[in-house]
């Protein structure tokens, strides 16, 4: 299994103007809190500011053929962090979602939450519903904000979903496969994930896209959240195009198939 599409196009390295860049992206949006200290302000300042960066790689990704942009926005693990962080974190959510839905809408762009929503107080999970039903049959771009969403958390869930299936008798044991478990995935009808980026300098997946990340290709970058630019988005899609990526093939043999 090459995963859900053939790797065949992604791996000609003939002329560069036809290397095909990712369809999907995932993005761990991270550095606010240090960007905001280096620069002598509260924390939460820099979350504010790296909404900036958020509409940045929202645009980028519409003109660059993206077809899906996966943006870590909260773990399920940032609910530790102190109280009056996490409410301005999600104040911030409900502004966003506020003063961005209609302009994502107007733009094509669909916009999907990730995660466990049931957390959220009603006036949230509400605003939420309301911009994923508005934008519902939108095709240029499919942004999915992951909130309070873990990788492990997704992978449970899909495991009981499965179970369930299993104990009503829609689905058998031995029908349970690769295909079926990542159909029950938060990210299930979206391409594979092929391109995963860090800002802020750690090199760690922080229970993000963990079931996702199989075969995507990692990118790290030492720039803080909120001085992430279209820039730096466009020096992590050119990185990719220069990758071979071999699922488990040797390059000779991903040569042959990409002629
Ligand atoms: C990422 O920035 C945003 C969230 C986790 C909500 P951080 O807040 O983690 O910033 P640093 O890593 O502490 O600088
Ligand atoms: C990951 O960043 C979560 C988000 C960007 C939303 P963290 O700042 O929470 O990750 P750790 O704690 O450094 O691993
Ligand atoms: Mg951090």
């Amino acid at each position: 299994m090459l995963g859900k599409r053939s790797n065949k196009a992604s791996v000609e390295t003939e002329s560069p103007v036809s290397v095909p860049g990712p369809q999907h992206v995932a993005i761990i949006m991270d550095g606010n809190g240090r960007w905001a200290q280096k620069k002598g302000k509260i924390r939460t300042f820099g979350h504010k500011a790296g909404v900036e960066s958020v509409r940045a790689v929202v645009r980028f990704a519409r003109q660059n053929d993206i077809k899906s942009l996966t943006l870590f926005a909260f773990s399920s693990e940032n609910w530790k962090r102190p109280e009056e962080e996490v409410s301005v974190l999600m104040e911030l959510f409900n502004l966003v979602l506020n003063n961005e839905a209609k302009r994502l809408h107007k733009n094509g762009v669909r916009l999907k939450v990730i995660g466990d929503v049931s957390a959220f107080d009603d006036k949230l999970k509400e605003k939420i519903r309301k911009a994923e039903d508005m934008t519902a049959e939108n095709e240029a771009l499919v942004l999915n904000i992951a909130a309070n969403y873990g990788g492990r958390w997704d992978i449970v869930n899909a495991a009981q979903q499965l179970a369930n299936e299993v104990v009503t008798g829609a689905v058998s044991i031995e029908d349970i496969n690769e295909s079926l478990f990542d159909s029950k995935m938060s990210t299930a009808d979206l391409p594979e994930l092929d391109l995963l980026i860090r800002t802020g300098g750690e090199h760690r997946i922080s229970n993000f896209l963990l079931w996702q990340c199989a075969y995507a290709e990692l990118f790290f970058t030492d720039v803080l959240w909120p001085d992430f630019s279209e820039e730096v988005f466009q020096e992590a899609v050119d990185d990719f195009k220069r990758r071979q990526r071999r699922f488990g093939l040797t390059g000779d043999q991903v040569d042959v198939i990409a002629k």
